[in-house]
């Protein structure tokens, strides 16, 4: 008998790894008869076309996929190198003990994969899940390992959590219930027997990856509401520990609540199934069907068509989104009837909005307005809206803005760099770009050696035109040599001495005239005494970035709200790089005619990672581990009020502010 027993995986930070080595060992080998559809776990999952899936449905088949070794060492061996020769943190993530309001564990990540590659497994299934968990535990939200494979099934609890404060108290309490039993705000005080909000905790710490912050961490587990593009609305999210994209460790959560509204107040207990969504249409009739269509590459992957970075000034490098957009979810909701609700404002009018931001002004405090930024995933002409919607402000007489960074993502680099300098316009050309560097490897070398201006040779990173020559003498100028690349520095962190290249800049074009000459004249620009910003430590990349040179260059002070009462939390996560994905790297090395030196997966993948690393200004960390500068002066708790309320929210702020 083969029973899906995952339940006890994750709970205990100290014996998760002991764990995880337990289960795939001494699970029995699964041998599926192969041929009748009642037999076939995956034939039975396939016959449903999509419909009424269980999780017993998928855990099933999942665990019916038989080990290949020679693709998981092939595998390990890929991804194990690509740590190993690209990853920008594979030693900064070594740091022994980073400091508040960081909690992250070291982690030798190289070793983390050696290990798994010398286990023997039974089930294909471990092996995938064991290699996602020990690239998550670099807490870096640009790190990733997914194979279609294994998440092509999302999984969502009815009852959406978060962890307010009332009177004084936190705990965790039910934020929607979508199969409207009235739970909501009802107190959790156990989940699968355990107390509840030191479970979520707990979850929060090993599951999830969004920062090294265990509290941002919770903040991303945990519900909450986003803004909706399409909706033109804030919306319910329901968090990563309510709706999951992997296979959850069991196919149920019980859950004990009291509701003090309702009478007698005697303990509820609910044990609630996930809701699964098939996130595809892939077709397969059995394990093996299931193994050639879903898991493994066709033998005619489309080629990438190239990205064009090569020329400098077109060096916008996208950062998406790790993971389930909230479009993603919301298509996934509608589709079963779970549509989010919607919120309306009574006293915040929208006056303009975009793609990535939108322009609310108070009606109870007229001379504020807010500035949300949801996203920089948008264009660089977004800055026209940005525009329009602070000339909106000032036609309004507004004179202080508040900055609603939360749940951002990031995006574009070069759009990050552009709104920097919309409040705080640049006095020297590169004030709004960070020092940064890269792995130099004898791979990289010749791949810059190939890569020196050449035309469109796809996704080039390796061109050396495309950064700042910092040595140079005179004004700021890109290199017009490969010195970048072929004249390396040794640098030694935690033990490890490595190679990267001189610190340097990425080149991005200026802030156009027009809108330069705009925006100095607004009340608020280059004020940081009449600026604030607001944000849960979800806040990655592009975003992180602004809010480094906001906060630390120029001295905005950051409210930040949620995480766990009395702690310290981050303003970002994950800001010190950028983002690349495996397959970028062989589509670099196939655009400069040069052979990749990484393998290849068998299975469909995204296998992402940072590659480069910035720096605070006079900062030897690299921004992504210097804890320090990521903590807010401010502090706010959610309450039931203000976690529903984005208005109420920035009411709060506003008030704590400037009044
Ligand atoms: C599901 O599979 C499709 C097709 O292989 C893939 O494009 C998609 O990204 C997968 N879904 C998720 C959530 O990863
Ligand atoms: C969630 O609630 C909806 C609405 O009541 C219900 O139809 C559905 O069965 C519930 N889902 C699960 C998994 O219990
Ligand atoms: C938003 O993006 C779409 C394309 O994705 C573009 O056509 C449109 O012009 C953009 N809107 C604004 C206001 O920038
Ligand atoms: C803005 O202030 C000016 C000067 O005090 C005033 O004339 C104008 O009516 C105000 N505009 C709004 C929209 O309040
Ligand atoms: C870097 O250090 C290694 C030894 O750890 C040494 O062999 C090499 O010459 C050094 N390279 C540079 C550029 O300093
Ligand atoms: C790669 O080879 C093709 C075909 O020979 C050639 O057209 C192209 O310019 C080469 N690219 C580079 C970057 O050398
Ligand atoms: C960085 O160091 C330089 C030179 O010591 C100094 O002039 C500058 O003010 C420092 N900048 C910051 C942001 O600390």
């Amino acid at each position: 008998m083969v029973s899906f027993t995952l339940n006890n995986l994750i709970l205990s930070a100290t014996l998760a790894a002991a764990t995880v080595a337990t289960l795939s060992s001494a699970a029995p080998a699964v041998h599926i008869p192969r041929g009748t559809a009642s037999s076939d776990p995956c034939a039975r999952l396939g016959a449903k076309n999509g419909r009424n899936i269980k999780y017993k449905d998928v855990a099933d088949c999942y665990q019916a996929i038989p080990i290949d070794r020679n693709l998981a060492a092939t595998t390990i061996n890929t991804v194990h190198d690509l740590f190993r020769d690209y990853y920008v943190f594979t030693d900064s993530a070594l740091t022994p003990r980073v400091p508040a309001p960081f909690t992250s564990e070291p982690v030798n990540i190289l070793k983390a994969l050696k290990t798994i590659g010398g286990r023997k497994y039974t089930s294909d299934y471990q092996f995938h899940t064991d290699v996602r968990h020990a690239i998550d535990t670099l807490r870096d939200g640009h790190a990733s390992y997914d194979v279609t494979c294994y998440n092509n099934y999302s999984f969502e609890q009815n009852l959406s959590l978060y962890a307010p404060v009332e009177n004084g108290v936190q705990a965790l309490r039910v934020y929607r219930d979508n199969a409207n039993r009235g739970y909501e705000d009802c107190i959790v005080d156990k989940i699968d027997g355990k107390p509840a909000l030191a479970h979520i905790r707990a979850w929060a710490t090993q599951r999830v990856s969004c920062s090294h912050d265990v509290s941002a961490r919770q903040n991303c587990a945990l519900a909450r509401q986003g803004y909706d593009v399409k909706k033109a609305a804030f919306l319910d999210e329901p968090g990563e520990f309510s709706y999951q994209s992997y296979l959850p460790e069991k196919g149920y959560v019980d859950y004990e609540l009291h509701c003090s509204n309702k009478k007698p107040s005697h303990p509820i207990h609910l044990r609630e199934e996930w809701h699964v969504y098939p996130q595809s249409e892939i077709a397969f009739e059995d394990v093996e069907s299931y193994v050639a269509n879903v898991c493994l590459k066709g033998e005619e992957e489309p080629e990438s068509s190239p990205q064009g970075l090569s020329r400098p000034h077109r060096r916008n490098l996208a950062i998406p989104n790790k993971k389930r957009g909230l479009e993603e979810e919301e298509a996934l909701a509608a589709a079963a009837g779970m549509a989010r609700r919607r919120q309306e404002f009574g006293e915040a009018e929208k006056l303009v909005s975009g793609n990535a931001t939108v322009f609310y002004h108070l009606k109870t405090q007229p001379d504020t307005g807010v500035m949300v930024v949801h996203t920089f995933d948008a264009q660089d002409t977004e800055v026209n809206t940005v525009l329009r919607g602070l000339t909106a402000f000032s036609n309004r007489n507004v004179t202080k803005i508040l900055v609603d960074f939360q749940g951002n993502g990031g995006g574009l680099i070069s759009l990050s760099s552009n709104l920097v300098q919309m409040l705080f316009p640049n006095r020297r050309p590169r004030d709004a770009s960070y020092e940064a560097d890269l792995r130099v490897t004898k791979s990289v070398q010749r791949a810059a050696a190939a890569g020196f201006m050449a035309e469109d040779g796809g996704y080039n990173i390796y061109n050396a035109n495309g950064y700042y020559d910092l040595k140079a003498a005179g004004p700021a100028r890109q290199y017009d040599n490969t010195n970048l690349f072929t004249k390396p520095v040794n640098i030694s962190r935690n033990g490890r001495t490595t190679l990267y290249t001189q610190k340097t800049a990425m080149y991005f074009d200026p802030l156009p005239k027009n809108i330069l000459n705009a925006v100095t004249k607004f009340p608020w620009t280059g004020r940081r005494e009449n600026i604030r910003i607001l944000t849960d430590g979800r806040c990655g990349s592009a975003c992180g970035m602004v809010s480094y040179f906001w906060t630390t260059t120029h001295g905005v002070e950051a409210y930040s709200i949620g995480g766990a009462k009395g702690e310290d939390l981050s303003m970002f996560s994950f800001a010190g790089a950028s983002v690349l994905t495996l397959k970028d790297i062989h589509d670099t090395y196939s655009g400069l005619n040069l052979t990749s030196p990484l393998g290849d997966l068998a299975y469909k993948n995204e296998v992402r990672f940072s590659w480069l690393e910035l720096y605070g200004k006079n900062r030897t960390t690299p921004l992504e581990y210097d804890a320090k500068l990521y903590r807010s002066k401010h502090r706010l708790d959610y309450t039931s009020a203000n976690a529903r309320s984005r208005e109420a929210m920035w009411k709060e702020v506003v008030a704590d502010a400037w009044e």
